[in-house]
């Protein structure tokens, strides 16, 4: 049996994760470790498949004695490590939760898994893992004709969300080569799917186009993204923990490379195939250029080719579907969205946003 802990469970990603791996592995106990931070609900972890095998802690990364303390009374082997603040507006706005978090943070993580794995008789550090996950955003921008970022492209970010990742991702590479932790570290491109916050760009346009508010678009919307579906995200952070070597990076996009003004226009349009009655048609209606986002990346795009070679990865996915099926899965989960408005985080969630848009961000 393996002890896998997920930090940051209760997250987007995070939740997807639990889910994915209870269904492919009935040998594996989960334990997921959050702060139910603004990003973090435990109804993201309802309903799970055989919840039995998987349990929650409630607690913060930015304490060591926290981390030190799951891992001893969980006996965890495998550190999947999502915990994050990840939105770039945000730490633009305030850029020291993504330090203390993103940075601290992992370095407690590091830290409290050398330490657990290192000293002789309590787990054969031969199975262990820990893999950490990160961003394609840690290489910077593209320009329009350059090729995608591969797992050799050097580290260049822009944001202070990139910056924090990447410090982390470096720290972990050190650990790899100072100390031998058996850890690997994966790079994907933006994800969409079930659960995401409404914070990120294709919840926030889906749920202000149902309520007939504009979408805002930064700049002239030629950003382009490589949109990956989360299901095909965490399948391939699975086949990184079980065939990945130790040491190595792996890149994971969804290979569907779309602007920002192109992606609000799909998820308009199949809003109008979905809700015909609707007064908000044609949704296109309610797009609306505003102030560019400070230091935005122009272009991301991922080349997986290492991962397809080597784990026998590949999306599931077509963005056509994938866009659809996750459109239709927030129209069906209004339970969802009225219990996240519910929460007392949600409030100054809602606020937070409203003050960044206005302060031109
Ligand atoms: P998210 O914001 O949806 O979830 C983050 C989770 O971490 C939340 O549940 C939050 O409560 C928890 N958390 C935050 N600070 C914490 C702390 N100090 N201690 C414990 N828990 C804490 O993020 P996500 O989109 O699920 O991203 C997960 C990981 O994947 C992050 O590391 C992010 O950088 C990376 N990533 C995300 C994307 C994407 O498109 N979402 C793309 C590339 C990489
Ligand atoms: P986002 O989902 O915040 O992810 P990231 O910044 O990590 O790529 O944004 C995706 C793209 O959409 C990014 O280029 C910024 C743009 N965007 C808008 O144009 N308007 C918005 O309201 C949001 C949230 C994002």
């Amino acid at each position: 049996m393996r002890n896998v802990l997920v930090t940051g469970g209760a997250g987007f990603i995070g939740s997807n994760f639990v889910r994915y791996v209870l269904e492919q592995d009935p040998l594996v106990r989960l334990t997921s470790l959050d702060a139910l931070t603004y990003a973090g609900s435990l109804d993201n972890l309802k309903d799970l498949p055989d919840p039995d095998r998987h349990s929650f802690v409630h607690g913060d990364i930015r304490d060591l004695e926290t981390v030190t303390d799951v891992l001893r009374d969980h006996r965890i082997d495998t550190v999947v490590h999502l915990a994050a603040e990840s939105h770039v507006d945000r730490s633009i706005l305030n850029p020291a939760p993504f330090v203390q978090t993103n940075i601290l943070g992992s370095f407690n993580l590091l830290e409290a898994a050398r330490l657990a794995w290192g000293r002789e008789g309590v787990i054969p550090s031969g199975s262990c893992r820990f893999l950490h996950v990160s961003t394609d955003e840690v290489f910077g921008s593209l320009g329009a004709d350059d090729p995608a970022f591969s797992e050799t492209t050097p580290y260049a970010p822009n944001s202070p969300y990139a910056a924090s990742k990447a410090a982390s991702d470096h720290l972990a590479r050190a650990y790899v080569r100072t100390y031998g932790l058996p850890a690997i570290i994966t790079n994907c491109s933006n994800n969409y799917g079930p659960y995401q916050l409404p914070e990120k760009l294709i919840p926030f346009m889906f749920l202000n186009a149902v309520e007939g508010k504009p979408l805002p678009i930064y700049g002239d919307g030629q950003q382009v993204r490589d949109w990956l579906h989360v299901q095909d995200h965490c399948d391939g952070l699975w086949r990184a923990l079980i065939s990945g070597r130790p040491g190595d990076t792996y890149n994971f996009g969804g290979g569907v490379q779309a602007s920002n003004l192109e992606m609000v226009q799909r998820i308009c349009s199949h809003l109008d195939q979905l809700l015909p009655t609707s007064p908000s048609c044609p949704h296109a209606s309610l797009i609306a250029f505003v102030a560019d986002r400070p230091g935005h990346d122009r272009r991301y795009a991922m080349d997986s080719t290492k991962a397809r070679t080597e784990l026998g990865w590949g999306p599931a996915h077509t963005l056509e579907e994938g866009l659809r099926e996750t459109i239709e899965w927030y129209l069906q989960n209004a339970a969802w969205i009225q219990a996240l408005r519910s929460q007392p985080s949600y409030e100054d969630w809602l606020r937070e946003n409203y003050e960044m848009r206005e302060s031109g961000q």
